[in-house]
């Protein structure tokens, strides 16, 4: 079976997640896209999506799914059902790592809002400590080099993402060559630096379920 075999069957199980009548939260990459079009299947139990990148929303909209403002859903609810999108990375607490497509701080907001995340993944993201796939950070522009000297500390290399403005008009710096053994206190420290929007660690909004698509099927984790 191939990554993207896999990744279509995790999007197709996470149908099992949404409540009906209630607000969704979406997140954003290729198996989130997959779990978008399986959800325009049953876009009539639900009353709408909140989405965490404009991306996801112009896909959404294009299955015809209403797609509903954060601030708004928080006013009809107080909190989204259910969280649906992918990662990096998981480790064996569910803590994530996300970003890689620059969407990390949208995403964690829908996130936190969510009663339930459910991520979704296939086998190759699987790993013992976060770190082997690239930490973005979310930097405000003019707080660039001071972030930069302060990621250049750790023991990664720190690179600005090339070309790559964030919905939310920042940059991205990434972190390679980390190996992540307190996934909670790295995500505390670098959002203690001034300028950093987010990080890419979801080790406060860790998952609550992973499912995860391997040849053999779908494991629930
Ligand atoms: C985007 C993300 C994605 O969830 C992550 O990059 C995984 O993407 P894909 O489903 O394409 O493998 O965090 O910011």
């Amino acid at each position: 079976m191939t990554q993207n075999e896999m990744k279509q069957k995790v999007a197709e199980a996470a149908l099992a997640y949404v409540v009906e009548g209630s607000i969704v939260g979406v997140g954003t990459g290729s198996t989130a896209n997959m779990f978008i079009d399986a959800l325009a299947t049953v876009k009539d139990k639900i009353k709408g999506a909140v989405a965490s990148s404009e991306v996801t929303a112009e896909r959404l909209r294009g299955h015809g799914i209403a797609v509903l403002e954060l601030n708004d859903a928080l006013q009809q609810v107080d909190s989204l059902s259910v969280y649906i999108d992918g990662a990096d990375e998981f480790d064996p607490e569910k803590c994530l790592t996300k970003g890689g497509g620059g969407a990390l701080t949208r995403e964690k907001i829908v996130a936190a809002a969510s009663s339930k995340f459910v991520c979704i993944v296939d086998g190759t993201k699987q790993v013992d400590y976060l770190g082997g796939f690239p930490l973005p950070i979310e930097v405000i522009p003019m707080a660039e080099s001071l972030v930069m000297g302060i990621a250049g500390k750790l023991s990664g290399e720190a690179k600005v993402r090339a070309g790559f403005i964030t919905d939310n008009g920042n940059i991205i710096i990434d972190i390679t060559g980390l190996k992540i053994t307190d996934a909670l206190a790295l995500e505390n420290d670098l959002n203690e630096v001034p300028g950093v929007v987010t990080n890419g660690i979801f080790a406060h909004q860790r998952a609550d379920v992973v499912l995860m698509g391997t040849p053999e099927g779908v494991q629930t984790l």
